[in-house]
Order: structure tokens, then C-alpha cells, then sequence
């Protein structure tokens, strides 16, 4: 049994991991694919720490163009990060024939048209599981076990670090910051945690599952991204008091008129099993037309869970190595010439229901004002909650939870309200998804 011979960019948490994986399951995983695969050489510039994971055991070396252009190397792993030289790399191994394993999201959601595209050209696969959720196998799910459906929505917890901001905001009544500094401090966050809270890590994984599920080029640029940080405790407990938990979803239907693309804190009915993943969990629920929904459940980072969807994807590339390139699964789950251009929406036109947090004179006829201008715009009001002002206050908290309207409509409205004499603060919103 020839080996197939892998080198690895990078061996820092999910480097390290996949070596240790690697060699921990190789008995089982090469009982699997018939072939051993064997990481021959790794490049890192911290070669003392190359040394100490590796014991020595493979050829070292800082300079990773030595790895993407040996001859003896099947597949490149690329687990270095950030967008400038892991590009340079990959499209250096594709240009060389390697097929290449990457886990990095970001690489892919700036620059994965054009690698996907030079990696068609030269025969090669790019894979990329690790990408999104860590170790659930989604990409698996969406380019192939879900290949006979219409895929109509994904809403999804992407991204670990902000979930358990959100969780412990919820559980311990702690704000932001303060939980932002918890992360920090148990390694969750990015190395800048402004991707993770401001949400661009999540926009990175959703335009990637966008691509595959609805067969568009990846557009990053088009998604809409908010993140957490203005995320008040007093809307956490609003929230919970009318039957919903707050999460930062990333959010992606196909519609007649086009594919809505978005991230942002949303509240969810507190009943649906999605609104319960806690902590650093990751999920993702997928509506489809003929199996309905399906949810898939696990960590979204850490060392050997990401290992586990890197190795997985080495297997699959030895699988496929020796089948006509013609014949492999797709990168984005669609035959490159039959991708569509099917119109991205502007957030204007998205569609869904709000929750609408107002500070209001506490006297007569505030409220059907306010109910007024929202009729004008034609939103219907689903649930209300009049907090009681104390004797000391000539103010009251007055929430709102709308039925399904536009995001024109809702923002229209919030302008009137806001010009409303009676109105003492802006109106603090956020949207709402009833997942149903
Ligand atoms: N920072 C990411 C998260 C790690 O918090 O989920 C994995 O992409």
C-alpha cells in the first residue's frame, strides 16, 4: 500500500491536533481508506515547536514553498490562517498539483471563487470541512447528503465565542465586556476577537454554506454583518420574559426574488432546540424541501475537534484521488458552469419579525401613537410588554414583538417613533426568527 504523503502548513492548535489525531487513529483510519497517510513534512516558522510536537519524527523546515512545490507530496494541509500568504501558498500547492486541506474560513470567503476555480483547472480538490463548525461535518451534509433537496433556509450558530458571550450575558447577568474578557481568557476568540464579535467570523462560514447550498458564487461582500456589542442586559431579560433567547444567527434563504445573506443577534422562540445551544457549541438547522429540517450539533473550534473535519477531509481526498476529476463532488456542491446569478437582497427587502424596545412618556395616548405608526406601515404587532414605571420615573419600557414584515417598513417606523415627542430614546431593535 503505497502511503499517501501529506505536508503541513502550520502547526499551531489545529496543526498540532491533526498530527496528534492523526497518528493516534492511523491503524483505524488506514483500516478505512485502504492507504496510510503519513504527514512527511511540516513547515512552520516556530520550528522549536514543530520539534516538540513531532518529536523529531518528520522533516522540518521554515519555508513552506519547499512543501508546496516537493514533488513527493500528494496533499497540502494549509492551517496557517489570515488571507495574505496562505493565498500565496495554496494557489502555489494547486499550481504544483497538490490537492489541498484548509480550515480556513476566511482564505476561502475572499478568495474561494478564485481558488476553487484554479483548482478545477488543474484537477485538484480543495477541501475545506474544518471551514465551518469546527467538527460537524456540514459541508459533507450540504455538497452531499442533502443532494436531493431544495435547500430553502439555513440559520445557524456559527461562531463559539460569541454564543458563550450570549450565554454567559444570560445565565450570570454579566455584561458584554465582561464576558467578552471570559473568552479571551479561555482561548476561544479569534486572534482578533473584533471577527468574532462584530460577526465577520460567522459571515465568513455563511457565505461559504450560501455557495453550497444554493449554488451562487461565494459572496462575502454581500452579507449583512452586525455583531454583539451593543447587546444590553435589559433586552436579554425582555427577551426571555416574552419566550425568547437571544443568539447571533447567520441567517440564509432563497426567496423568489433572491437569497437573503445576514448575520445578526436574533431572537428565537425559546422552545426551538437551536435556541438552546449554550457555551461555545456550534449548530446549524437546515430547512429543505423534501427531508424538512435537519440539525447538526457540535464544537465549532478546538484543537482536535477541528482536527477531526481536517483528517476527514484528507480521507476523502485520498478516496478521490485516483477518480476522474470529472466525476468528484463539486467544490461548492453545484458543477462549476451551472452556478446561477441569482440576486443577493438588500437588507430593505429581507422579510422576518422585530423586536422593538421603547422608551415612552408614561402618559395618555403614547401608546396609540406608537401603535398608529406601526399600522401606517402595515406591521402587525404579535406580542407587547409594558414594564410599570416606579413613582421616580415619567418614563416607561414599552416592547414590542411584530408579526413577519419588511426590514423597509420596520425602519420607517422606528424614524417616526424616535420623532415622537413623547419618545425619549432611540428604539433599540433587534430581529426575530420564528424558525418554523
Ligand atoms: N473563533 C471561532 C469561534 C473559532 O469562536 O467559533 C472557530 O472558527
Amino acid at each position: 500500500m503505497t502511503p499517501i504523503r501529506i505536508g503541513l502548513l502550520g502547526i499551531g492548535t489545529i496543526g498540532s491536533g491533526t498530527y496528534e489525531v492523526l497518528n493516534r487513529n492511523l491503524d483505524e483510519i488506514t483500516r478505512r481508506v485502504g492507504r496510510p497517510l503519513v504527514i512527511t513534512r511540516v513547515a512552520d516558522l516556530d520550528l522549536d515547536l514543530a520539534k516538540q510536537v513531532t518529536n523529531g519524527d518528520v522533516e522540518l523546515t521554515n519555508d513552506a514553498h519547499t512543501v508546496t512545490r516537493d514533488p513527493d507530496i500528494d496533499i497540502v494541509i494549509e492551517l496557517i490562517g489570515g488571507y495574505t500568504i496562505a493565498r500565496d501558498l495554496v494557489l502555489d500547492a494547486i499550481a504544483n498539483g497538490k490537492h489541498v486541506v484548509t480550515a480556513n474560513k476566511a482564505l476561502l470567503a475572499m478568495h474561494g471563487n478564485e481558488i476553487f476555480s484554479a483548482a478545477h483547472e488543474k484537477h485538484v480538490m480543495v477541501a475545506f470541512e474544518a471551514a465551518v463548525g469546527g467538527g460537524i461535518p456540514i459541508i459533507k451534509a450540504l455538497r452531499e447528503g442533502l443532494v436531493a433537496n431544495r435547500i430553502e433556509w439555513i440559520a445557524a450558530i456559527i461562531n463559539g465565542t460569541t454564543n458563550f458571550i450570549l450565554s454567559e450575558m444570560r445565565d450570570r447577568g454579566i455584561d458584554f465586556q465582561t464576558a467578552l474578557d471570559e473568552a479571551q481568557e479561555k482561548g476561544y476568540a479569534e486572534a482578533d476577537p473584533t471577527f468574532d464579535i462584530e460577526g465577520v467570523d460567522a459571515a465568513h462560514k455563511l457565505a461559504l454554506m450560501a455557495a453550497m447550498a444554493f449554488g451562487i458564487p461565494i459572496h462575502f461582500d454581500k452579507v449583512h454583518t452586525e455583531g454583539i456589542t451593543t447587546i444590553e442586559q435589559a433586552d436579554i431579560r425582555y427577551a426571555e420574559r416574552l419566550g425568547y433567547r437571544l443568539k447571533l444567527l447567520a441567517i440564509t434563504r432563497k426567496r423568489a426574488e433572491g437569497v437573503e445573506l445576514r448575520v445578526h443577534p436574533t431572537l428565537v422562540p425559546e422552545g426551538r432546540l437551536i435556541a438552546n445551544v449554550e457555551g461555545v457549541m456550534n449548530a446549524v438547522l437546515v430547512e429543505a424541501d423534501a427531508v424538512g429540517s435537519t440539525l447538526y450539533y457540535g464544537a465549532g473550534a478546538g484543537s482536535h475537534p477541528t482536527a477531526s473535519a481536517v483528517i476527514a477531509d484528507l480521507v476523502d481526498v485520498a478516496r478521490l484521488i485516483t477518480a476522474d476529476p470529472g466525476e468528484r463532488v463539486p467544490h461548492l456542491a453545484f458543477q462549476p458552469d451551472q452556478l446561477s446569478d441569482t440576486p443577493i437582497l438588500l437588507m430593505d427587502d429581507v422579510e422576518t419579525s422585530y423586536y422593538l424596545r421603547m422608551r415612552l412618556a408614561d402618559q395618555p395616548g403614547v401608546l396609540a401613537d406608537v401603535t398608529k405608526i406601526l399600522g401606517d406601515q402595515g406591521v402587525s404587532i404579535s406580542a407587547a410588554l409594558q414594564v410599570e414605571p416606579s413613582e421616580q420615573e415619567s418614563a416607561a419600557d414599552f416592547v414590542v414583538i411584530t408579526d413577519t414584515t419588511t426590514e423597509r417598513a420596520i425602519r420607517t417606523a422606528i424614524a417616526s417613533i424616535e420623532g415622537l415627542s413623547s419618545s425619549f430614546a432611540e428604539v433599540i431593535w433587534l430581529r426575530m426568527e420564528r424558525l418554523s
